[in-house]
């Protein structure tokens, strides 16, 4: 058998009807529309109604993934859905979203790794493939996370929304879709975002419930700081051992968490703006969900052409973080022409490891730097805003 690739052939996202804007909770709690565009960019997220279910909205995407993968759902070898908001502790929404897509020669099993859970769901799908184990993958990420949020807490139910993205992932002999990825895991930052209560450890009890332990706590503070120190260097590591440099990227879809963290991510690895994919005004923070939901706004809005390279990256509860570059499309016939370039001559190769030594240095320093960046950048915004409104 040659060297087995994998790629992405179809891509399906579903958000619930019902909108909810800043202005609207600003009714529930002390907030405004200004406070939470202002510090994060988020307008307005989906809210699941009361009939929708993680395993609903989860097969809503995963049947439209496969319409545009044109495969039948018992044509399926594996199930990952990731999700930190499944219907019920047990059993697995994966096994209820195989029956009721009829995927019925499908494994299928919930993977939880917070908001990075879709690209550890994707780099799993594709070492089943690229082994010759299976041949296609579904690769889910879901959250009804506005039933685990705390709406009396402004800190945290400002920031999530719900919603579902999948992708089908098939074996291909092309040099093609998944190049490379690094994921990791940080668990002495656990307590930065965590449900407390409702798990093995805290079963539901009235002091629980009480606590209101069942719902998400987050010191957001913390977060903001491991995210802005991970992800440019996961975005490096995994552009690096894919054989590519940042300036091969077409398109960066990160997760949906916060405007800022963006921001600060594209400008500590020097990505301009335009090439970073960013839907968190109309969705907010829809955790293992963002990725595959922002990927596929991409394709249909024509971002996406074959050949072109796309880096996601993550962070989330754990705290965990990941992040993968595929090329896109069916694939040359060639290994050299997967990466759109001549095998490299010598004084271009030391070039280019000499502007890839340069960007690690800057985002090495600048993650080093961050916990003194930060209230410099939140001061400088405040500054200009403040210019803006003539305050
Ligand atoms: N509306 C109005 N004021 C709010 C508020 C809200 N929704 N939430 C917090 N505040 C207040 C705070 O109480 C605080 O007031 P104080 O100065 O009187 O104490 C002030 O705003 C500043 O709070 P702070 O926490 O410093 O704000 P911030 O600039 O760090 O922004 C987050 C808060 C949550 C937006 C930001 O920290 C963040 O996005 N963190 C990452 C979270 C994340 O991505 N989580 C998911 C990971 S997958």
């Amino acid at each position: 058998m040659g060297q087995r690739f994998s790629r992405i052939s179809g891509w399906g996202r579903y958000a619930p009807a019902q909108i909810l804007t800043n202005d609207d909770i600003a009714e529930i709690v002390d907030t405004s529309d200004e406070w939470i565009t202002s510090r994060t960019g988020i307008r307005e997220r989906r809210i699941a109604e009361p009939h929708e279910t993680t395993l609903t909205m989860a097969q809503t995407a995963s049947e439209r993934a496969l319409a545009v993968a044109g495969i039948p759902a018992d044509n399926l070898d594996l199930i990952i859905v990731a999700t930190s908001s499944p219907d019920y502790l047990l059993p697995p929404v994966s096994s209820m979203l195989q029956h009721a897509l009829g995927a019925s020669r499908a494994a299928a099993f919930e993977l939880r790794a917070g908001c990075t859970g879709f690209l550890y769901g994707l780099s799993t799908a594709h070492q089943f493939l690229a082994t010759g184990t299976y041949r296609r993958a579904l690769v889910v990420g879901v959250e009804l996370i506005s039933r685990a949020v705390d709406w009396q807490d402004r800190n945290t139910c400002v920031l999530f929304g719900d919603g579902a993205g999948a992708v089908v992932l098939e074996a291909t002999e092309r040099p093609t879709g998944v190049l490379g990825f690094v994921l990791g895991s940080d668990g002495a930052g656990a307590e930065a975002l965590i449900v407390p209560g409702g798990g093995s450890r805290q079963p539901l009890s009235s002091t629980v419930l009480a606590e209101r332990g069942q719902f998400i706590h987050m010191d957001g503070q913390a977060v903001f700081k491991f995210a802005v120190r991970t992800m440019g260097r996961a975005l490096l590591e995994a552009v690096e051992c894919s054989g590519l440099q940042l300036d091969d990227i077409d398109l960066f879809v990160p997760h949906q968490a916060n405007q800022r963290i963006l921001e600060l991510a594209a400008r500590q690895c020097g990505i301009p703006w335009e090439k970073m994919y960013v839907n968190i005004a109309r969705y907010g923070n829809t955790s293992a969900a963002s990725i595959p939901i922002a990927l596929s706004e991409a394709v249909e809005e024509g971002r996406l052409q074959e050949g072109n390279h796309i880096a996601m990256v993550s962070f989330g509860a754990g705290l965990t973080w990941g992040a993968l570059a595929l090329r896109w499309g069916e694939g040359p016939a060639t290994t050299e022409e997967v990466f759109g370039r001549q095998p490299l001559h010598l004084p271009q190769r030391v070039l280019r490891s000499a502007r890839t030594s340069v960007q690690k240095v800057r985002i090495q320093t600048t993650s080093r730097l961050s916990p003194l960046l930060l209230p410099l950048y939140a001061m400088s915004r405040r500054v200009r805003k403040e210019e803006k409104t003539g305050e």
